[in-house]
């Protein structure tokens, strides 16, 4: 079989997907692993500039791994790792932090932003920002450059990053006049679907207007019964595309149903109380048989452990390929037993 290229992204982990995070993530991630080598990984030591909670870090990562699995990810297929199981990141961060011009870090827009934020409030430019948020992009740039990934499928908001991954690369190889990292292309997703939240705002947990995922059926219930809606009577007719249950219906109806919600909403003659629950036994139908699977792997956080420590083991082994190259190039001596055993 003709080698695949490697498509790789990172996911910090946040608390419970929603159904946002479903459509916006989830669904192409698994879509993309069919024609890419995908590495899929948590990032939980990007999560640690901000969280300063152990026991939500790690929940939180079983929480995403549980997702995927429950949402049909097969752990033979996509490599899914948690990134703090990578020594060799750590490593690699070294070195590119030695080719990477401070300058460029001012630049990153994240750090920029809290700067400017600091100064509009009079305070110290640098105040309440640590050096692992300043030092985030270069770890960015491990994760991805460690495993010779080619693309990197992430939001208009990543893409800068991956810029920066690709400057860093491109100081090394030219400093040594050798390929030793691979360039990689950054893939944005023009948001694939805005999803409203139950308030009409984008559904984002920083707006608390989610639904998530796996809510048990009568919170889900609940959550769909709270959407906002107009006022308008029953019988008159309705425009779907701008009503917030319809277009998130939309979104998971099969075309069939979705003809047949659109006519319905242009009739008129129904109450929102209806479709809302036509939403919910949509969203049920959806997502019923993957909460069972979800619940069991949250149980069984020894055996999301085992499949998370499988993966580890995948990428250490691509990624020790590559420290080999780095290690030697740089001229720090490189030793077998650094390679990591295929698996
Ligand atoms: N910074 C990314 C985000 O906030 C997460 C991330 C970490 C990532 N490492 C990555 C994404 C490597 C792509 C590739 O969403």
């Amino acid at each position: 079989m003709a080698e695949r290229k490697i498509a790789l992204t990172g996911i910090k982990p946040s608390g419970t997907p929603h159904i946002g995070n479903y459509l916006g993530m989830v669904v192409p991630a698994l879509e993309l692993a069919r024609t890419y080598d995908a590495y899929y990984f948590i990032a939980d030591y990007h999560a640690l500039t901000m969280v300063r909670a152990a026991k939500e870090m790690m929940t939180n990562s079983y929480d995403l791994t549980a997702t995927f699995l429950a949402l049909g990810m097969n752990p033979e297929e996509v490599v899914f790792f948690r990134q703090s199981d990578v020594p060799e990141i750590f490593e690699l961060t070294w070195i590119l932090s030695c080719f990477t011009s401070k300058g460029l870090l001012n630049r990153a827009h994240a750090y920029k932003a809290t700067v400017d934020k600091n100064v509009e409030a009079g305070e110290d430019a640098d105040a309440g920002i640590n050096a692992g948020l300043y030092n985030y992009p270069v770890l960015m740039a491990a994760d991805i450059l460690l495993y010779g990934s080619h693309v990197v499928p992430v939001g208009r908001d990543q893409k800068q990053h991956v810029e920066m991954a690709r400057d860093i690369a491109q100081a090394i190889n030219f400093a040594y006049r050798e390929e030793i990292l691979v360039i990689p292309e950054a893939v944005i997703k023009d948001e694939v679907a805005t999803i409203p939240g139950i308030d009409g705002r984008k559904m984002s947990k920083s707006y608390d207007n989610v639904i998530p995922i796996f809510a048990p059926p009568k919170q889900l219930r609940q959550t769909v019964m709270q959407v906002v809606t107009d006022s308008r009577p029953v019988e008159d007719a309705k425009n779907p595309d701008e009503d917030n249950v319809y277009n998130i219906y939309k979104y998971f109806a099969s075309p069939e149903q979705d003809a047949a919600m659109r006519a319905k909403y242009l009739r008129g003659g129904f109450g929102y109380g209806e479709v809302k629950q036509e939403l919910y036994e949509l969203l049920e139908a959806r997502f019923g048989a993957a909460r069972e699977k979800y619940n069991a792997y949250m149980a069984d956080t020894t055996s999301l452990e085992a499949i998370l420590m499988e993966g580890a083991k995948k990428a250490r082994y691509q990624g020790s390929k590559v420290m080999k190259r780095a290690r030697r190039a740089v001229g720090v001596r490189y030793k077998r037993e650094m390679l990591v055993e295929n698996v």
